[in-house]
């Protein structure tokens, strides 16, 4: 079975195709991702109405590569999986406007996907390392990415049941915000994750960083605040005259502000400081959920301090942990496919051959939050 994913809820064109055979994991037969970074960087974030001229652009080319790659014509594909939110209206409706015609031209079922619901699958595509096979059921399901910083149960291919997230910011947003308040470029979790390593590689393990606030360090166990966090690192630029460019120029023609030894004590102290209030939430709600096993997905999963220090963690405490291949951690949508897959599966195919009237949907909730 071959399953066409599609997706475009923010600033990526993706389209990919998978094969399900009858064994668990999907074959990623192609898996294409034309970024806007360049197009936001001088922003420093994502601008809806550029991302949606971009996607118009781009989908045809990149829904033509993806199947070109796959070495597969369209009459082969067998369903068609989008992303139906959570996202950007704008951008979302390119995605699953051509989804929608193709699917209907071809007369194939459509699945619509929740983006988280693909992050989480993410985990279920091949990593090219055995040692780090997809999680079992039931497993707690942390998705920490530019939108959500969110906990979920998650109990089988389909059932997914919110636990708790942050109150305010994602934490990929706030490292994209602090990344953009010393002037280093979008997006910022990769950036900010280099200059904490040359810190490190400089000063040794165990060097004294820039100390940030830890918000909900000890308290609220399902829930992270990081716009606090955010306003630190700006306050500490403002209060040694970081931050005193022309603002009345636009960002990317701003001299840089920071000096680099500077830039990489912030990037390290900010990094420390997130990872160390990550740890101790997943280490809490993994203990209180009673669950055995844990998967981290979303952009800030590539982070790769983060996935030293939760190595450590699940060791000394005994569950176990699963990380996607890195390439599958940012949006993608082999992913998509991948959740749509194996909901194909589950409910056959005349579950979503009624679709005419499917439209996007930006604020959809993946599954319910219980009282805390
Ligand atoms: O999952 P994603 O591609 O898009 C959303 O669904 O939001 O995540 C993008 C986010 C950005 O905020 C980016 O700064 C962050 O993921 N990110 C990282 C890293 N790579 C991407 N954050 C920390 N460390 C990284 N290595
Ligand atoms: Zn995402």
């Amino acid at each position: 079975m071959l399953i066409l994913g599609v997706e475009t809820s923010c600033d990526e064109t993706a389209a990919a195709v998978l094969e399900f055979g009858d064994e668990n994991a999907p074959r990623v037969l192609s898996n294409v991702v034309a970024s806007q970074h360049e197009i936001h960087a001088r922003y420093g974030g994502v601008v809806p109405e550029l991302a949606a001229r971009r996607h118009v652009e781009m989908i045809a080319p990149v829904l033509e590569a993806a199947l070109e790659e796959a070495s597969v014509s369209v009459k082969e594909i067998d369903a068609v999986a989008v992303t139906r939110g959570p996202g950007l209206v704008v951008a979302l409706l390119v995605g699953l406007s051509a989804a929608k015609g193709l699917a209907w031209s071809l007369g194939l079922p459509l699945i619509g996907v929740h983006h988280l619901d693909g992050h989480v699958h993410s985990l279920y595509l091949p990593t090219g390392d055995e040692s780090n096979a997809p999680p079992p059921f039931p497993h707690l399901g942390f998705v920490v990415s530019g939108g959500h910083t969110d906990f979920y149960r998650v109990d089988g291919h389909a059932e997914a049941t919110h636990l708790g997230g942050t109150l305010d910011d994602a934490l990929g947003e706030a490292y994209d915000k602090v990344a953009a308040i010393m002037g280093l470029g979008y997006p910022g979790g990769p950036i900010v994750d280099r200059l904490h390593a040359k810190f490190l590689a400089e000063n040794g393990n165990g060097a004294k960083v820039v100390e940030f606030p830890r918000p909900f360090l000890e308290d609220r166990p399902y829930a992270f605040s990081f716009s606090g966090l955010k306003t630190a690192v700006l306050n500490y630029q403002k209060e040694r005259g970081l931050y005193l460019s022309d603002r009345n120029l636009p960002p990317w023609a701003r001299p840089q502000e920071v000096p680099e030894e500077v830039a990489c004590a912030v990037a390290a102290g900010f990094q420390e400081a997130a990872v160390e209030v990550l740890v101790e939430k997943v280490s809490g709600v993994v203990r209180r959920e009673k669950l055995p096993a844990v998967s981290v997905s979303g952009g800030v999963a590539a982070n790769s301090y983060l996935r030293k220090k939760l190595a450590e963690r699940a060791e000394g405490e005994g569950w176990s942990l699963h990380f996607p291949a890195r390439k599958y951690c940012t949006d993608n949508a082999a992913m998509i496919a991948c959740a749509g897959g194996f909901r194909l599966k589950l409910r056959g195919r005349e579950g979503f051959m009624d679709y005419a009237d499917m439209d996007a949907d930006p604020s959809w909730e993946l599954g319910d939050a219980p009282d805390e």
